[in-house]
């Protein structure tokens, strides 16, 4: 999610929220807007860069002392003018930033077309200001309360800044699960707030952060704060002694490491308003039309490059598991020249976290061009291959900035068990006890993984015995295999050092002729199907000198006897265990890279979206 950022005080408005906008540029976004309160509120909005915010205001030279500003990064409508931030109200006297995802959005959307509402956006973040309007006009109230009445009733996340023509010296912030932060200027004389400190540290460095569910009221000279249930609370101001760079990668070394640690979240968010294992929910709100056709699909042909074709490889197991449909998996720049053969029932996926590489966008015109139905799976809503794919599901993952592919690859699993999961119990492949678990299962992945980011100082222990190594061999085998490949890339792409997956079982066709006590060979032996397979290519490593770093399942006691190195995951179906074996290897190449003195957030020779052939 993008960023906000708010202006209350003497100074003028204007350039203070630009160049705090600017400050967010980091975290990637696809249009902006500003909102200026003189008299009257003027709202300049824009897709594209906060530049081209800038050369489209020219010289309208706005001079105002209160004032918003947003850049975006869509979730619910294309980029573009109209569905940038600030949102209108009805009656154009309210207007409202928001960072998030409101789930409850279509319901709320209806209700408020029914009261005659009408809205000019595909954004939920208008429906959710029209909301906060009818509510004031319902209750007769102040906006501050229409407000808080309003957050009781929407679902999902949000940081959010309203301000109201009628009380020109005045902002009202709130949040729930995006972040707000509130700078205290001079004497209480001015307010500075944003998503995060970048835009408000070179004015004060004393800030509130806002808490889930709270809602603060500022006027001049005045910060009040209080809880969706009407409880003021007392303001506690931290005196911040970071850096910039420090705050623009949420205190982490790197934007891979923050992005490694986002996965909790970022699965979360993947799953936000389309399953609810309690009430038995499981949609994808961007497949309705070709839905039929995709549960009717004789074959899925996956299409990807790198990461996203092994999340394809991860799926081709998982929906030949659920959907019992057959998958094939392509990489994008094979299949885009091939002459190939397309079944009109087939149904083609495919997954890219830029949605702008040139190879899988080809592979989708062709693909197109022989008469296949393409669904897309990607992270940056109003990308090329969004928009050129029939339908599709976004990962909603948050910019990905390291150019090593970490979050996007959970998101991806995700969305994509979520796909075979629905297209599984439609055709009556899964039962109601399986179906059921499997989502409440689900729900504790985001906890799981967590658990397994707590073993960073472990892992960073064991990359310290890898660091001088010159090869790698990385295997698994079923749901894992795919991981094994996806971990030997990890390592290749931002350490240099040569790895390469293997199935498992492959290791007698051939590498083990590599083995030696130089060769670290990281297995995924977690207790699965092949479990008993695993112990025994292990003991054929060991029986020739080799180096074993395990990924095991809690309370295994068996491999941890045999393995040089054990790293514990919680257990979990087969089926979900991709998202959970491939944190540690996140983690254990991060740290590689780092004590070989590589920059792991731009690796050399690589782009983090390859558009070029
Ligand atoms: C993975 O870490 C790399 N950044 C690369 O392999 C990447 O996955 C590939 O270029 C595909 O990118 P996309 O997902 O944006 O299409
Ligand atoms: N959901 C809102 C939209 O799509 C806000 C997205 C964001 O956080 O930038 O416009």
């Amino acid at each position: 999610m993008c960023g906000i950022v708010g202006y209350l005080g003497e100074q003028e408005a204007f350039p203070i929220i630009i160049k705090g906008l600017k400050r967010l540029e980091y975290r990637g976004y696809d249009s902006a807007g500003i909102a200026l309160m003189n008299g009257s509120l003027s709202v300049y909005k824009k897709q594209g860069k906060v530049s081209d915010l800038e050369e489209f205001m020219g010289d309208a030279n706005v001079k105002s002392t209160v004032g918003i500003g947003h850049t975006r990064w869509a979730t619910h409508g294309e980029p573009n003018d109209t569905n940038a931030h600030p949102h209108f109200s009805a009656d154009r006297k309210l207007v409202m930033i928001h960072n998030g995802i409101i789930e409850n959005y279509a319901v709320l959307k209806q209700k408020l077309i029914l009261r005659g509402h009408e809205f000019i956006s595909d954004t939920d973040t208008e429906v959710f200001i029209h909301f906060i309007e009818q509510i004031q006009i319902d209750n007769q109230c102040e906006l501050e309360e229409a407000v808080r009445i309003a957050l009781t009733e929407v679902i999902g996340a949000y940081a959010i800044i309203v301000i109201s023509a009628e009380n020109p010296k005045q902002l009202i912030a709130a949040r729930k699960s995006s972040p707000l932060v509130i700078g205290v200027g001079r004497n209480s004389q001015e307010f500075f707030l944003a998503s995060d400190a970048t835009p408000i540290i070179e004015y004060t460095q004393d800030v509130v952060y806002l808490n889930d569910h709270e809602i603060a009221v500022i006027k001049p000279n005045s910060l009040q704060i209080k809880d969706i249930g009407n409880k003021p609370t007392t303001p506690y101001v931290t005196h911040l002694e970071m850096e910039l760079e420090s705050i623009e990668k949420g205190g982490f070394d790197s934007f891979m490491l923050k992005e490694i640690h986002e996965q909790p979240n970022s699965v979360h968010d993947c799953m936000r308003g389309r399953l609810n294992a309690e009430t038995g929910h499981l949609q994808l709100g961007g497949i309705n039309k070709y839905l039929e056709h995709l549960l009717n699909s004789q074959r899925i042909i996956m299409l990807g490059c790198g990461t996203s074709w092994h999340a394809g490889l991860v799926a081709e197991y998982i929906f030949e598991e659920l959907a019992r449909i057959p998958v094939e998996v392509e990489y994008a720049s094979e299949f885009r020249y091939r002459n190939p053969i397309v079944h009109a029932k087939d149904s083609f996926i495919a997954i890219s976290q830029s949605g702008e590489t040139a190879d899988t966008l080809a592979a989708i015109e062709l693909a197109k061009k022989e008469g296949g139905t393409i669904f897309g799976v990607c992270n940056v809503v109003g990308s090329s291959i969004a928009r050129t794919t029939h339908e599709g599901a976004y990962t909603h993952a948050g910019p990905e900035i390291g150019v090593a592919s970490t979050k996007a690859f959970t998101a991806q699993v995700t969305v994509l068990t979520m796909m075979a999961l629905m297209i599984g119990r439609k055709r009556g492949n899964i039962s109601d006890t399986q179906f059921s678990e499997l989502l409440y299962e689900l729900e504790t992945i985001p906890a799981k993984i967590e658990k397994i980011l707590q073993l960073n100082d472990h892992i960073k222990d064991i990359a310290s015995e890898m660091q001088h190594a010159e090869n790698a061999l990385y295997l698994g085998r079923g749901y894992n295999f795919p991981v094994a490949l996806e971990g030997a890339l990890k390592l290749k792409e931002i350490s240099y050092i040569h790895a390469e997956g293997y199935p498992a079982a492959e290791m007698k066709h051939g590498p083990i002729a590599l083995i030696d006590e130089a060769m670290p060979v990281l297995f995924i032996a977690i207790k699965d199907n092949s479990y008993e397979k695993i112990v025994s290519n292990i003991q054929e490593v060991k029986a020739r000198k080799g180096r074993v770093i395990a990924i095991v399942t809690e309370g295994d006691d068996l491999i941890p006897k045999m393995a040089d190195y054990v790293i514990e995951v919680p257990a979990t179906y087969d089926v979900l265990t991709p998202l959970l074996t491939v944190i540690p290897f996140q983690l254990l190449s991060y740290h590689i890279a780092i004590m070989r003195g590589c920059n792991v957030d731009q690796p050399r020779n690589l782009a983090k979206s390859v558009t070029v052939e």
